[in-house]
């Protein structure tokens, strides 16, 4: 990349244009792993405006802490302080990016898909996502606030 082109990235970058930053998120009690990075595709502003009719790839990169040979995935979308269940595609994490058994110790990434259904009301709403081990613990648990617009 010239010099010219790099200036016109980072000035997308600083417009929110282009630029998919991580994710601010709260960890909301990730008992067996550790979070690293959360990112979701495309964002290009936060919190992340979801539009209805789309779908969004997530990706939470996290070690975990135990072993485990199944992991399942609970979506909530947290509105007025309720948790609502949010469905998604495949709950299955082995099936989402990550390779089980899981390992101690082992670093993964948990790719997976969150549909934004023409139905759901255009409000801001917490986003809480949870990875659970064979024991029903959380190999992460966080919540991230997002938007859904028309
Ligand atoms: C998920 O994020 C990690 C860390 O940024 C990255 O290394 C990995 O390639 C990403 N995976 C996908 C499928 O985007």
């Amino acid at each position: 990349m010239d010099l010219r082109a790099g200036f016109v990235v980072i000035l997308l970058c600083l417009m929110g244009l282009t630029c998919a930053d991580p994710v601010k998120y709260i960890d909301c009690g990730s008992s067996s792993g550790k979070v690293t990075i959360v990112d979701i595709n495309p964002c290009a502003t936060q919190p992340c405006q979801l539009h209805k009719g789309q779908s969004y790839s997530v990706n939470v990169t996290f070690n975990s802490a135990v072993v485990s040979k199944t992991s399942k995935a609970l979506v909530h979308g947290v509105i007025a302080g309720v948790p609502i269940p949010f469905p998604i595609p495949i709950q299955d994490g082995c099936e989402s990016g990550i390779k089980c058994p899981i390992q101690k110790q082992e670093g993964y990434c948990y790719v997976n898909a969150l549909p934004v259904k023409t139905e759901y009301p255009a409000i801001k709403l917490v986003v809480e996502w949870e990875l659970k081990d064979d024991n029903n613990q959380d190999l992460f648990c966080i919540k991230f606030p997002v938007q859904i617009v028309n």
